[in-house]
């Protein structure tokens, strides 16, 4: 099966072209929900079926559905980019698509056609298209979401039954503050991931997880949360919901650290993205290790000269700072580094047709 024929439900009373207005003119993050949303069902014996789009709405879940009880979900995050033109492209849906097939390996659930995944999103985007915002910078977020529906308290096997659905959020900056680097904190207390655990999927529970984490780093005037390794605590992972690169910026040639996907890190479109984009730029990449010595030591002698989270929410989230309980540092100068920002203008170019893309990324719809 390659494709499905989707049910077309309008939505009878969409918000009204003034509201959008208002709501487009100040999207915040993750607030607004536009007119419509996928489903498809997914069952053992007939597979994907009943594929809608539908109105936006509630949903009605049985209270023993299994997702309620031992959390057998799975998202993901993409957005769709106005263009100059007017018209609109996603950025890589079919790495989301393989991605969100390699996370429901990992958590027993069925995978869906990487063509049915993109075809459901390019519906979505197509419907609501007005809901893609125009204004420099913002983008209509996008989250494809699975999750178990059996209803069956037995914890000895997956759920026979799943559903696949997409919504989608006009979104403008993430961070309120805009792209003023974050304080960090290095968590010992908690850890995000172990070596055969979930890590590597995009699972809701991974992020359920770190709230504690992140209670505490603003506990201690922190903005994020810094994931240390769950065996020796001192080997750096990842930063809040980001990965994390760490700008050795002061040689002739710039150079790029980021710590390898080990399976205990979230496999980033943006880091592959960067990973890809920064050779093109001059900059050397490497995936590595880097532990919290060596972190402040390469800061302390000038060699690092900037660090930032990336993700497709934030794109490029600069560190400015980092606190433990028995050390703090800075980094650079307390600004937006030179190589973080052309990184993110240059992705964000391409992004908003701004830039060529010789890497076939963006994908009209
Ligand atoms: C991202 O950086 O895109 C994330 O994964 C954050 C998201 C969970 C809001």
């Amino acid at each position: 099966m390659s494709t499905l024929d989707f049910e077309i439900i309008r939505n009878e009373n969409p918000v009204s072209a003034e509201d959008r207005a208002g709501i487009l003119a100040d999207p915040g993050w993750g607030q607004h929900f536009t007119d419509h949303m996928i489903t498809i069902r997914y069952h053992k014996t007939k597979g994907w079926h009943d594929a809608k789009l539908q109105p936006y709405g509630p949903i009605t879940l049985d209270p023993a559905a299994q997702v309620l009880h031992y959390a057998q979900e799975l998202f993901e995050g993409l957005k769709a980019y106005r263009q100059a033109d007017g018209s609109v492209v996603m950025f890589r849906p079919f790495a989301n698509a393989a991605r969100m097939n390699t996370s429901a390996k990992r958590m027993a659930m069925p995978e869906i056609p990487e063509e049915v995944f993109v075809e459901a999103l390019e519906l979505l985007v197509s419907t609501d298209r007005d809901w893609v915002p125009t204004t420099e910078g913002h983008s209509l977020y996008l989250r494809p979401f699975m999750f178990a529906t059996t209803r069956l308290l037995g914890v000895n096997q997956p759920a026979d039954e799943y559903l696949f659905m997409i919504i989608a959020s006009p979104s403008g900056n993430y961070y309120a503050r805009g792209i003023k680097p974050v304080t960090v904190w290095l968590s010992q207390d908690y850890t995000r991931a172990a070596p055969g655990g979930t890590g590597a999927a995009k699972t809701g529970g991974n992020y359920a997880a770190s709230f504690a984490g992140q209670a505490q780093a603003v506990a201690h005037g922190c903005d994020q949360v810094v994931w240390l390794d769950a065996v020796e605590h001192r080997w750096v992972e990842e930063v809040g919901s980001m990965n994390l690169m760490f700008v050795y910026g002061s040689g002739a040639q710039p150079r790029i650290l980021t710590p390898a996907l080990t399976g205990t890190l979230l496999p980033g479109i943006t880091r592959d993205s960067m990973l890809t984009l920064a050779p093109d730029l001059g900059i050397q990449v490497e995936e590595g290790k880097i532990n919290i010595d060596e972190w402040q030591h390469g800061c302390e002698s000038g060699e690092l000269t900037e660090v930032f989270g990336c993700g497709t929410a934030a794109i490029i989230s600069p560190v400015g700072a980092v606190k433990g309980a028995d050390r703090a540092w800075t980094i650079g100068d307390g600004e937006p580094g030179p190589i973080s920002m052309r990184l993110r203008e240059e992705l964000i170019g391409i992004q908003f047709g701004r830039r060529p893309d010789p890497y076939n990324w963006v994908h009209k719809v």
